[in-house]
C-alpha cells in the first residue's frame, strides 16, 4: 500500500472523483463524511466533532478537507450554520492534525473569497471581500490555515475556483446551472435565464479540478511549511447562452428559454487568472465546455434511463 491520505467530504461530488484518482495513483485513502459513500469505506462522522476527529485523523501524509456546506444562497439565510460547519469544522480538523503530527492540509477554497472583483481576470492578491457568508467562511478557512502554517509549521494549499461541473453531480437541491439546464431541457421544461444570458462565468470540469488537487499534493511535498493559494480557471469564460447551446447540441434538442429580469449586482464577467497555477503547479485546464457538457449530458441521459428521473 502507498502513503495514506485522509479526505473529508469524500462522499460528495468532488470527493468521489478525488478518492478514485488517489486510489489510481496508489494512495491508501480514508474518507470521513456525514454520509456513507456509495463507493468507498466511510467513517460516518461530523468534522465538528473534535473528540472523534482526534481519533480518526491519524496516520496520514496529508488531509484533503472538502467537507463543507456549499450553497451560497443558503448561507445568506443561515450564516451561523455555515460558521459552525465550515469554520469550526476546519478548526477541529486542523487541531486533530496538530495533535497527531499531520501537517499537510489541502482544501477546496472558492473564488467566492473575492466577492465583487476590482478587475477581471481576478489575480490571487486582488482584494478579498466576500459578498455572502459562504465566501466569508472560505476566506476564514484560508486565514485559519495560514495561521496554522505560521504558528505550527503546517503546509497549506488552498485552491480557488468558480463553477465545478462534471458527471455524477447530484447536489440536493441542485442549484448549479449545467445539471439544472440538462434536466430542464431533457424534460422539456422551461429554462430560466436572468437577464439576456450574456453573463459570463468560468465553468471548470471535474477532471481538471481533480488533476489540480493531485498536483497540489505533489507541490506541498516539495514546498513544506508554507501557505500556498492558487486560482484555478479555464480562462475561457462562457455565457449562460453558451451553456444552453452546448446542452442543445449534445442532446439534439432545443431549449425553451424564458428570460426574466436581470438580478441586481450580477457581474457581467467573472473569471480568474490562473497563471500562478500554470507556472507553479504545472497545471492547466484541458476540457472544453463543449466536450465536458457532452460527457455530462451522456451521463445524465444514461442515469435517468436506468434509474428513472426521481433520483435527481
Ligand atoms: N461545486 C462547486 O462548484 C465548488 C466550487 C468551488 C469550491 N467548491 C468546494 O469543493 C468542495 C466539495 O464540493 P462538492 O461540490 O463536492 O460538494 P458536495 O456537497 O457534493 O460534497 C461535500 C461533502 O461534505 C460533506 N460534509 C458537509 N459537512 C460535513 C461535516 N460537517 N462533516 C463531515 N462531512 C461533511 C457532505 O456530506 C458532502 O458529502 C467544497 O468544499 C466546496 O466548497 C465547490
Amino acid at each position: 500500500m502507498g502513503k495514506r491520505i485522509i479526505v473529508t467530504g469524500g462522499s460528495g461530488f468532488l470527493g468521489t472523483h478525488l478518492l478514485r484518482a488517489l486510489v489510481a495513483e496508489g494512495y491508501e485513502v480514508k474518507n470521513i463524511d456525514l454520509r456513507q459513500s456509495k463507493e468507498f469505506d466511510t467513517v460516518v462522522a461530523d468534522v465538528q466533532d473534535k473528540e472523534r476527529m482526534l481519533v480518526e485523523i491519524t496516520d496520514a501524509e496529508a488531509v484533503f478537507h472538502l467537507a463543507s456546506l456549499i450553497e451560497a444562497g443558503e448561507s445568506v439565510k443561515e450564516p451561523q450554520k455555515f460558521i459552525d460547519y465550515n469554520i469550526d469544522g476546519t478548526l477541529s480538523v486542523l487541531d486533530a492534525m496538530k495533535a497527531n503530527g499531520i501537517s499537510t492540509f489541502l482544501f477546496s477554497s472558492s473564488a467566492a473569497v473575492y466577492g465583487e472583483p476590482i478587475r477581471v481576470p481576478i489575480q490571487e492578491d486582488d482584494r478579498t471581500m466576500p459578498i455572502n457568508p459562504y465566501g466569508m467562511t472560505k476566506l476564514a478557512m484560508e486565514a485559519l490555515l495560514s495561521s496554522y502554517v505560521q504558528a505550527h509549521g503546517f503546509t497549506g494549499v488552498a485552491l480557488r475556483y468558480f463553477n465545478l461541473y462534471g458527471p455524477e453531480e447530484h447536489h440536493q437541491p441542485e442549484t448549479h446551472a449545467i445539471p439544472r439546464f440538462i434536466k430542464q431541457i431533457y424534460e422539456g421544461q422551461e429554462v430560466t435565464i436572468w437577464g439576456n444570458g450574456q453573463h459570463q462565468r468560468d465553468y471548470i470540469h471535474i477532471s481538471d479540478i481533480v488533476d489540480a488537487h493531485l498536483k497540489a499534493l505533489k507541490y506541498a511535498e516539495v514546498h513544506p511549511a508554507g501557505y500556498h493559494y492558487f486560482n484555478l480557471s479555464t480562462e475561457k469564460p462562457s455565457s449562460v447562452l453558451d451553456i444552453v447551446a452546448a446542452v442543445e447540441s449534445a442532446m439534439g434538442k432545443k431549449a425553451q428559454v424564458k428570460h426574466y429580469p436581470e438580478r441586481p449586482g450580477d457581474p457581467l464577467l467573472l473569471y480568474a487568472d490562473a497563471s500562478k497555477a500554470h507556472v507553479e503547479l504545472g497545471w492547466s485546464a484541458h476540457v472544453s465546455l463543449q466536450n465536458g457538457v457532452k460527457e455530462v449530458v451522456e451521463y445524465f441521459v444514461r442515469y435517468w434511463e436506468e434509474n428513472g428521473q426521481n433520483g435527481n
